[in-house]
């Protein structure tokens, strides 16, 4: 149990028990990283970092791949304070590297709604590269609003909101070494 201080709101109580142990994202992250680096082989990738969510995820996700390529970085803002959508998606900072003809690997946190990575997708789309694939740690799949492939998942879950390993709540927990699922 932890305390915490919502946006200058009085201490809250957290309560979080452990759902995905550090040893079983290391070894989910590198089996995904084969299967991308095979599917892959050749050819340039570039990956788009969905921030902030993701950092952590891209750190291990990267330094597993057996593969060339570069990265650039994007934050899209979808949610307020709450663990719920707000369904509005803003670019808050923009990728640098040009789209055009490249192989681009979206590298994100959760695929939850959809909704965030739907309009990435488009946004990309629209600089016509080669190939758009979507690599998350976390598919939430059953609360899906919008039809999202996603081609590699570290995990499937169906309920609950989780914090770690770059992962927020309100901006708190993103640096614990295991992902927790909190219980309130
Ligand atoms: P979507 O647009 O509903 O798919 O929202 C996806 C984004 O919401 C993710 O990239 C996360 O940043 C955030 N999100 C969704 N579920 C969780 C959660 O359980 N913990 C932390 N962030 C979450
Ligand atoms: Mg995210």
């Amino acid at each position: 149990m932890v305390k915490v201080a919502l946006k200058g709101e009085t201490v809250r109580h957290i309560r979080k028990k452990i759902l995905y142990p550090r040893d079983l994202i290391a070894r989910r992250v590198s089996q995904i990283a084969k299967d991308i680096s095979r599917d892959y082989g050749d050819r340039e990738v570039l990956i788009v970092c969905v921030l902030k969510g993701a950092f952590v995820f891209l750190a291990d996700l990267t330094r597993c791949l057996d593969l060339s390529f570069s990265v650039d970085f994007i934050r899209l803002a979808s949610y307020g304070s709450g663990t719920e959508t707000s369904g509005r998606i803003t670019v808050t900072t923009d990728i640098e590297t040009p789209v055009e003809g490249k192989d681009i690997l979206v590298v994100e946190d959760i695929v939850d709604s959809g909704l965030t990575l739907a309009f990435l997708r488009e946004r990309l789309l629209r600089y016509n590269p080669r190939s758009i694939k979507i690599c998350t740690l976390i598919d939430k799949k059953s609360r899906r609003e919008v039809a999202i492939d996603v081609d590699y998942a570290g995990f499937v879950m169906d309920d609950g909101f989780i914090v770690g390993y770059g992962l927020d709540y309100d901006e708190k927990f993103r640096c614990l070494p295991d992902i927790y699922v909190i219980e309130e």
